[in-house]
């Protein structure tokens, strides 16, 4: 069976495509545009450069294919506000692309759709379910919700089987912490690394969902297995939040450096206040998340001090 996941040379997408190469032939998509990214992937895995913006690309790469994963996209919110027609162009039309070739190729058995937990902006309530409103309040949560719209049309239009996942904050010891688009995690840790104290922006207050990259991986395999997800919306996440404060002092005692401290910046702008998954949805369907933000930086710690080779997690 043969896999192509897009965005296969970022973060999520290499560590798919590593797990997924044990029982698949997999085959990755990538424009290679985040240099900071672009992991070494093992020689089973077939990397093709090229866009997702082009249709000839998009048709030539999904020949033959039985899953897709897309998980290309623009991920920057400030680079949406800044430029959001590129964001339009990579995440709606870029999705529009795949959608269409593999409605045309008409033998494709799962598309899956990596959304966003952006698509919801600001919470009314906590926990966010799948029913919660969706009210993006940058141009890269609009175009998240715009694929993920156009996905699910083509599911009723085409039927075409469709899956869309909602990640939180995904981490993992793998997120390069020298990308501005990096989450907080790796920018605590790099600025342990660096002996400086730790950048709170607000209050800290505010609380996230972390949810490590194996558990994405896993539902991921979950929904590749089962046709009973299709046609349907998850969110993933651990479905426990951590206040920014918790997690910077959890980071300051596990990495043994409380005399750092911690400094606080003004809050950014746009920041959700509170924002955690309910994942009673995806818990129906199998999910069953192992990783915990206590764990995951236990797995961090290890990974740091490890000087061998990239292991994937
Ligand atoms: C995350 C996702 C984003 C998604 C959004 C959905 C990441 C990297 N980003 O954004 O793709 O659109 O959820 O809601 O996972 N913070 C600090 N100090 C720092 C860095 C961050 O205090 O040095 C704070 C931020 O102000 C924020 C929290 O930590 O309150 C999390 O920030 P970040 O990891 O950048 O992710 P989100 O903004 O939640």
């Amino acid at each position: 069976m043969k896999i192509l996941v897009t965005g296969g040379l970022g973060h999520l997408g290499t560590c798919l495509a590593e797990r997924l190469s044990r029982g698949y032939e997999v085959t990755v998509l990538d424009n290679c545009s985040n240099h900071l990214e672009n992991y070494k992937l093992s020689d089973a895995i077939r990397v093709l450069k090229g866009d997702i913006r082009d249709y000839d690309t998009v048709k030539k790469a999904l020949k033959n294919t039985d899953f897709i994963i897309h998980a290309a996209a623009q991920i920057d919110v400030e680079r949406s506000i800044r430029d959001p027609i590129f964001d339009a162009d990579n995440n709606i039309n870029g999705t529009l692309n795949l959608l269409e070739a593999a409605r045309k190729q008409n033998n494709i058995k799962r598309f899956i759709y990596f959304s966003s937990a952006a698509i919801y902006g600001m919470p009314t309530y906590t926990p966010i379910d799948e029913k919660h409103p969706t009210d993006p309040i940058s141009p890269y949560g609009l175009s998240k919700l715009t694929g993920e719209r156009y996905s699910l049309l083509y599911h009723k239009l085409y039927n075409l089987p469709v899956v869309c996942i909602r990640p939180f904050n995904i981490y993992s010891e793998r997120q390069n912490p020298d990308n501005p688009y990096s989450g907080v995690i790796s920018k605590f840790i790099k600025q342990i690394q660096l002996d400086q104290p730790l950048t709170i922006f607000g209050d800290g207050e505010q609380t996230r969902d972390f949810v490590h990259l194996r558990d994405v991986v896993s539902f991921v395999e979950l929904v590749l297995e089962n046709d009973y997800t299709i046609g349907d919306v998850f969110n993933i996440g651990t479905g426990k939040p951590t206040s920014i404060n918790q997690l910077a002092s959890l980071l300051l005692k596990v990495f043994k450096s409380e005399e750092l401290g911690v400094i606080y910046k003004r809050e950014r702008k746009g920041d959700i206040k509170h924002s955690v998954a309910n994942i009673e949805h995806a818990r129906r369907v199998g999910y069953d998340p192992k990783v915990s933000i206590e764990k995951g930086i236990e797995m961090m710690l290890k990974r740091k001090s490890m000087s061998s080779t990239e292991e994937n997690p």
